[in-house]
């Protein structure tokens, strides 16, 4: 039964060496309306995010500000905590993998890789980026500005000659090219291009351990080694479902949401790791694009990083979840501003559907002491309008969400309200209830239920603002799913003695504060 099909959505964990900025704030938001799409459709989701925080960049860091990486990694892992509550991202479990259950995960798939003859003893010598935490071969590095060796990230690089475990990736060659030509497996489709060179024009070995220094997952059987951050990381995925005891039905993921700088471990090194411990390989990988601040990348040096909490703070959670759904090409680059957020919460939000809301609701509160209006017969024109939002429910909305085309599904939605906006426009209830005070009813009740559909459909965005419109409107929980607002729900409500109230505004109406005017 489709319905209960399950779906394991994830973002990238991060590292917690330091506060999270933006991008962290978007790619937990994009996961997030993405997993609360598929609960709407009936579907089992399980849903994890986390950080990321053993490796040399933390202990690094830890080191610069004299206190412990362990230290180091609470204190900041709360802010990462923190900010997806703010947010209300609705992660089924937030991982740390610094937790014992991670470290025995990371060392059973550890001796699964080495139980298939995929591991040996070598000496690493070689480029490694720390802020990349990554192996580079010498024709991948580029030169900065300074005549000085950099990774193709532009990060620095340092030689590096360390004893070190090998994971034979050369062997999973022929595998994954058929993998990576696989439609559907990484999106989007523009970033497989880039994937399929960078095997083909051969793979090495993979330095899977280090030993100059000690925070990490212990490798099991060596002493002084401890795993190369990223085999840890990865195992995060299958940590949070029980791995290496029973993992129910969730595995494999169904997708990893990841930035596009980071395809390469996921859509390489992951599945080859998980195809020597015999498991099944995730069904899809999705690149975002990266968010820029005015068409800048955020920087410390340039003063212009951006606490997303506060972001949210200022302008509403909603706002600003529904700004970045709404402006940036799902996979693509995108920008944003304060003026911007303004401007599509303001128009789209305020004007155009919480005025919807605001006039159909007061209309009734104040003229049918609140009572559901009464359906009269339909003319030609509720009929168009709830075939145009009917087909917007039932399909262009989902179908955009389930193609991760989320910017579409936004504007499919908005193409609904504009024409229920139309609509209460053509039809003047306030000129109908001195004329014809029965069509006045059937007008009302026509928009009352595109609303309440609306609402449905466009709350994996906006969750506690439907919610609260939901609320208002008096929609029982349980027709708050795709398939439950669709039909026949109407009559018992209005047949029943609920009586709303005067509303209150959804979506205040945001200024613009003189310093961004
Ligand atoms: N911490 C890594 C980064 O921020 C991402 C790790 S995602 C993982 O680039 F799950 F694969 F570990």
């Amino acid at each position: 039964m489709a319905e209960t099909t399950p779906f394991y959505i994830t973002t990238a964990i991060s590292y917690p060496n330091g506060k999270p900025h933006i991008g962290h704030a978007y790619e937990a938001i994009a996961a997030d309306v993405i997993a609360r799409f598929q609960r709407l459709s009936g579907r089992r989701v399980r849903f994890q995010t986390g950080t990321d925080e053993h490796g040399l960049k933390m202990a690094r860091k830890a080191e610069e500000q004299g206190r412990t990486p362990a230290d180091l990694a609470d204190e900041m892992s709360g802010y990462f905590r923190a900010m997806c509550d703010a947010l209300n991202v609705s992660y089924d479990r937030f991982i740390r993998t610094s937790e014992p259950d991670h470290h025995r995960a990371s060392q059973a798939i550890w001796q699964a890789m080495e139980a298939n003859g995929d591991l040996y003893l070598d000496r690493y010598e070689g480029w490694y980026s720390v802020r990349d935490e990554a192996y580079y071969d010498e024709s991948e590095l580029v030169e900065g500005e300074g005549g000085e060796k950099l990774s193709p990230q532009g990060t620095p690089v340092e030689w590096t000659v360390e004893e070190s475990w090998f994971f034979r990736l050369s062997k999973y060659e022929g595998q994954l090219l058929e993998l990576l030509k696989t439609p559907g497996f990484l999106e989007p489709a523009s970033r497989r291009n880039e994937m399929i060179a960078f095997v083909e024009q051969g793979l090495r070995d993979l330095s899977v351990s280090r030993t100059s220094f000690d925070w990490g997952v212990k490798v099991p059987g060596s002493d002084g080694h401890v795993m190369y951050v990223w085999v840890d990381a990865l195992t995060n995925y299958l940590t949070g479902l029980g791995y290496p005891d029973d993992m129910g039905d969730f595995w494999p993921a169904s997708l990893h949401l990841i930035g596009k700088d980071i395809v390469r471990f996921h859509t390489i090194y992951w599945p080859a790791f998980l195809m020597s411990a015999k498991l099944p390989v995730p069904q899809k990988v999705f690149g975002h694009g990266f968010l820029l601040n005015r068409g800048q990348k955020e920087s410390k040096s340039l003063g212009n990083v951006t606490d997303p909490v506060a972001l949210a703070e200022r302008f509403g959670v909603d706002a600003l979840r529904y700004f970045l759904i709404r402006e940036v090409a799902f996979g693509q680059d995108g920008s944003y501003s304060p003026e911007a957020i303004v401007q599509r919460a303001n128009g789209e939000l305020g004007n155009a559907f919480g005025n919807l809301a605001q006039r159909t609701l007061g209309f009734i509160a104040k003229n049918l002491e609140g009572y559901l209006p009464a359906i009269r017969g339909h003319d030609a024109a509720d009929t168009a309008l709830f075939e145009t939002v009917d087909r917007a429910i039932t399909t262009e909305i989902p179908e955009a969400f389930e193609n991760l085309a989320l910017q579409q599904a936004v504007e499919a939605w908005l193409q609904a309200v504009f024409a229920c906006n139309a609509y209460i426009d053509a039809q003047a209830p306030w000129t109908l209830r001195k004329t014809d005070p029965e069509r006045m009813e059937t007008v009302l009740a026509t928009l009352y239920i595109c609303i309440a559909q609306l609402a449905v459909a466009i709350s994996p965005v906006i969750p506690a603002s439907s919610a609260r419109l939901l609320d208002m409107l008096g929609v029982p929980d349980d027709l708050r799913t795709l398939e439950g607002i669709r039909s026949h729900w109407y009559s018992p409500l209005a047949e029943s003695d609920y009586q709303l109230s005067a509303p209150t505004p959804l979506f205040p109406r945001l200024e613009l504060p003189a310093e961004d005017a």
